[in-house]
């Protein structure tokens, strides 16, 4: 059974997810490149092992980016890969859905479907407001079809168990949500399709 932290990476792996996730991703960097104002404060959550603060980083050197993420060995990997490259990000080991010691972010952003795999998702919204101004969350939906679902998890490392009301059940460790348009419009953003899913920009 792979742990958690086999399964995380893989997300960030282009070359290994199917064509259709790799496109998602890269549709979230290009809209974040124009949407995060110059120099803004930018607090990821589930930056993983920072494979995304890295991509932003380089698109957009003028961000100060702090990741977050749950996962211990998360935090350690994005601390050596931001290192290696001589890029510099404040790291918070933390669950988004307890308190937390820091506030005052231009944005929060949660990107490529990381919501869907938070149990308690109202809590960590709530909280994501309370971090910063604007709130952006990225998640799947409806073209997010079940047979892609299948092709992704496996490219994972996940086994599907079944799929429920949009929940998909796996046989190792996590049940993983898609969205529907109706759910995302009572988050009272600006909506953006992305490739799979919705961009969703909560100014508060
Ligand atoms: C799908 S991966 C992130 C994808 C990726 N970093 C990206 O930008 O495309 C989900 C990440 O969220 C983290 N995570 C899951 N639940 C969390 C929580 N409640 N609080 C903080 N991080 C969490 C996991 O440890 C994992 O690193």
């Amino acid at each position: 059974m792979p742990s958690p932290n086999e399964v995380y990476v893989k997300c960030d792996e282009l070359d290994n997810v199917p064509y259709p996730n790799k496109e998602n991703w890269l549709f979230e960097i290009e809209l974040l490149k124009k949407e995060l104002s110059l120099n803004a404060s930018v607090l990821q959550v589930g930056c993983m092992n920072g494979t995304r603060m890295i991509a932003l980083l380089k698109a957009r050197p003028d961000l100060k980016i702090t990741g977050l993420d749950m996962e211990k060995d998360m935090i350690e990997a994005s601390k050596i890969n931001l290192e290696k490259l001589g890029f510099k990000a404040e790291l918070i080991h933390s669950d988004i859905t307890e308190p937390q010691p820091v506030s005052g972010f231009d944005y929060v952003v949660c990107l490529n479907n990381t919501l869907g795999y938070i149990p308690e998702q109202e809590k960590a919204i709530e909280n994501m407001k309370e971090l910063g101004k604007t709130v952006i969350l990225s998640v799947y939906g409806e073209k997010f079809t079940n047979k892609l679902a299948q092709e992704y998890f496996k490219s994972i490392n996940l086994e599907l168990k079944g799929i429920e009301n949009n929940v998909f059940h796996t046989k190792e460790f996590v049940n993983i949500k898609r969205y529907t348009e109706e759910e995302v419009e009572k988050w009272n953003g600006k909506i953006i399709e992305t490739p799979i899913g919705y961009f969703c920009i909560i100014k508060q």
